[in-house]
């Protein structure tokens, strides 16, 4: 079995003159969570859908789960978040997604311990027999959820999974995400949220109208800066100067000085720093390398010419 779970190359979707989509290579290994970023009107929802066989390529080629891109058959073995849920409000929860169940394949006795389950995963086990009109949009928003994962897909696609839920709410479809990779599920999720796909996601691709404008390991891409934050409980004059020599600037804050940011000549010197304090009297309290967020990395390639 291929343990690439989708394939894309140089895929590309074009309305009329404008291209949503343009030249896309992915490729997103099995059990991995993969964050497709990038800001809106980027075309990730346009290349979502291509993957799902429900928009056609203008040119290009992919394959999700070692099927041609179009193909139906697969799409069972796929769980699918749209970006914007529709439901029928006069359904109750355990309804809807009785029907959805039935609709991919699964049979009545399954769905019967199957939808308890899955209710209770996304947080609504007390509300199956409410109707969805009487939901709030974060409540819609987990059903959607439940109706993605109810059949045991190997691969989830989620456009947008957290847009409407409260923090709770985030927290419940995080440990989620990273309980169906554990079980060994592929996730593909596009978020807002940079925060929450930086503690899901092992693999990133930002977007730029249309193209990816980087992609790669999350620990690849996220630079170490050359800055340490370090916390002092006590700092002597033989510290500070040695901690003048070995770095290009330094910024203190209160009086004596408890917490200084330093930048370092190279991330390199760290243990360094930490010995010269040590050794001149200084009590060290903390000593923490800074790294790029992943919202400073999308910053930086967003707004990159
Ligand atoms: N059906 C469509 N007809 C014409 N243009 C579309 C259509 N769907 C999307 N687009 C355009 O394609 C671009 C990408 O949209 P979309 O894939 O929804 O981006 P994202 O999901 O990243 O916000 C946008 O400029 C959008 O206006
Ligand atoms: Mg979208």
């Amino acid at each position: 079995m291929s343990d690439i779970v989708i394939e894309t190359r140089r895929l590309t979707k074009r309305f009329r003159s404008r291209y949503a989509v343009d030249s896309l290579d992915l490729r997103v290994e099995r059990g991995t969570v993969f964050g497709f970023l990038g800001p809106n009107g980027a075309g990730k929802t346009t290349a979502i859908h291509m993957l799902l066989g429900s928009v056609r390529p203008t040119a290009g080629l992919g394959w999700v789960l070692g099927r041609p891109l179009g193909e139906t058959a697969v799409r069972r073995r796929i769980g699918f978040l749209p970006e914007k849920t529709t439901f029928y409000p006069f359904l109750t929860a355990q309804e809807f997604l009785q029907a959805m169940g039935e609709l991919s394949g699964l049979r009545r006795v399954e769905l019967s311990a199957r939808i308890p389950e899955t209710l209770q995963l996304v947080g609504l086990a007390d509300r199956a027999r409410d109707r969805i009109g009487s939901f709030s949009r974060g409540m819609q928003q987990r059903l959607g959820l439940a109706q993605a994962i109810l059949h045991a897909p190997e691969l989830i696609i989620l456009d947008e999974p957290t847009s409407a839920l409260d923090p709770l709410g985030r927290r419940t479809v995080r440990d989620l995400i990273l309980a169906l990779k554990r079980e060994g599920c592929t996730l593909f999720l596009n978020s807002h949220l940079l925060s929450e796909v930086e503690m899901t996601c092992d693999e990133v691709a930002i977007l730029k109208k249309g193209r990816v404008a980087v992609s790669g390991r999350l620990q690849d891409l996220l630079q170490v800066q050359q800055t340490v934050e370090i916390e002092v409980e006590e700092m002597t004059e033989a510290a500070m100067s040695a901690l003048r020599r070995l770095s290009l600037k330094v910024k203190m804050y209160g009086m004596p000085p408890r917490r200084l940011t330093v930048l370092l000549r190279s991330a390199e010197d760290t243990p360094e720093i930490a010995r010269a304090l040590v050794e001149n009297g200084a009590r060290l309290r903390a000593l923490i390398p800074q790294r790029e967020t992943l919202e400073e990395l999308f910053v930086r390639v967003i707004e990159s010419e």
